[in-house]
């Protein structure tokens, strides 16, 4: 029997942690489908980091990035290269993922080619244009190109209908990202850091571009301020690479006994330093999904998300980028019990580790040949 010819394209850290559970499902099932892996490398050591955990070998890597890169090359880029891949490539059916600029140009160069997309994780809105930014028009953009809608909830379901996305292209899959959480989480022991076992551990993350400038001081400063006024605190801090993020993390939080500022860590580290954490405060995606699923309450450093539902469930408040607020709401989780109690309950909405699946089900039956 014809395989089922599917080029997954990917560029960026999250993709790739969300995708790497897909492509191993359809390499379990190598009588049905052909498997090819495309990287942009949007992301390269990010990105590598996640390729060599899953194990993942890429038959094309069009290795783009360049320092402090901006949109229009970016787009450009994967706009031209994907269409060489898809030329010597040919397949059935192209899966790309999420929001990135890899994912909407790689959509839109296959719509070009007019080869049918997959879109996994479809559908999640803010229904505001700049936040996330250029995020929340990536996934529009990339909806509106694509064939099957893989969304991970309902509220992600619904948000396709209200886009006039046909129900019978939308499917209801859960989250790739708890597929790859439980293949990951308890596989290491957190990274080797010099951390006082007596103390609360905050993990935080940031890298958002709304929050480049201004809004990333002002969370540092939060940062300084809560460790200056609790002894009983420290905070650990993988500093994304995009220099937006480094320049000002090192020159302001940098040199302080009980801020450990890392490298990017790889996945299975970092969730185990999820696990380890006592709070976790955020502008990430994909730790707005995990982190509930892992009990821990997650403070994220915005004031809208597309991911509601761990919001409505109580266990991920937003708190914006102001210093004053960011340090009240740590506080209150630090001295009240029950408000942390009533935050770490631990809830899953995003999947239930069988998206990936699926997926793959639904591409076999509708692609079968
Ligand atoms: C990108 C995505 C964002 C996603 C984030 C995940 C877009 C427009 N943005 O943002 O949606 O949430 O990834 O982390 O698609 N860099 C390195 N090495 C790396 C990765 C990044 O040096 O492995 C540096 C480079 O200087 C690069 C810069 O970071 O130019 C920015 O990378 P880019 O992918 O453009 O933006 P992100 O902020 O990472
Ligand atoms: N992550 C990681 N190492 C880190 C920080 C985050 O592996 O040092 C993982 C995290 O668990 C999640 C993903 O990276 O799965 C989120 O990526 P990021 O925050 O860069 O992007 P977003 O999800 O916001 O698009």
């Amino acid at each position: 029997m014809p395989k089922i010819r599917v080029l997954t394209v990917f560029g960026t850290r999250p993709e790739a942690i969300k995708m790497a559970p897909l492509v191993k499902e359809l390499e379990k099932n190598p009588d049905k489908f052909e498997s090819i892996v495309c990287v942009t490398a949007q992301h390269r050591q990010m990105l590598d980091q996640v390729l060599s955990l899953f194990s993942v070998k890429p038959d094309y890597d069009l290795d783009i990035m360049k320092e402090n890169q901006n949109l229009w090359s970016l787009t450009a880029d994967v706009l031209l290269k994907m269409k060489e891949v898809f030329e010597s490539a040919n397949p059935d059916i192209v899966l790309v993922h999420g929001d990135t600029t890899t994912s909407m140009a790689a959509a839109l160069s296959a719509f070009y080619a007019k080869i049918p997309v997959g879109h996994v994780e479809a559908g999640l809105r803010t229904f505001d244009k700049y936040y996330p930014f250029p995020e929340e028009i990536n996934r529009v953009f990339a909806d509106a190109v694509c064939t099957y809608h893989f969304a991970p909830t309902d509220t992600s379901c619904e948000n396709l209908k209200k886009s006039s996305i046909p129900q019978e292209h939308i499917y209801k899959t859960g989250n790739t990202v708890i597929d790859a959480l439980l293949y990951t989480v308890g596989q290491a022991k957190a990274p080797e850091i010099d951390l006082d076992e007596n103390l609360k551990t905050i993990l935080m993350t940031s890298h958002r571009r709304e929050n480049f400038g201004k809004p990333i001081r002002n969370i540092c400063k939060a940062v300084l301020e809560l460790v200056d006024r609790n002894p009983d605190i420290q905070v650990v801090y993988p500093v994304h690479l995009n220099p937006n993020v480094q320049k000002p993390v090192y020159e302001l939080l940098g040199g302080h006994e009980r801020i450990h500022l890392t490298a990017p860590m790889e996945y299975a580290p970092f969730s185990a330093m999820m696990k380890k954490a006592y709070i976790i405060m955020t502008d990430s995606g994909g730790v707005q999904e995990e982190a509930p699923s892992l009990g821990k309450p997650v403070l994220v450093l915005r004031t809208t998300t597309e991911r509601p539902e761990a919001v409505e469930y109580g266990t991920v408040k937003l708190v914006g980028t102001d210093k004053d607020k960011i340090v009240t709401e740590v506080e209150k989780l630090l001295r009240n019990s029950d408000e942390y109690k009533k935050m770490s309950e631990a809830i899953n909405p995003y999947g239930d580790g069988l998206a990936s699946k699926r997926i793959a089900d639904i591409l076999y039956e509708n692609l079968k040949k």
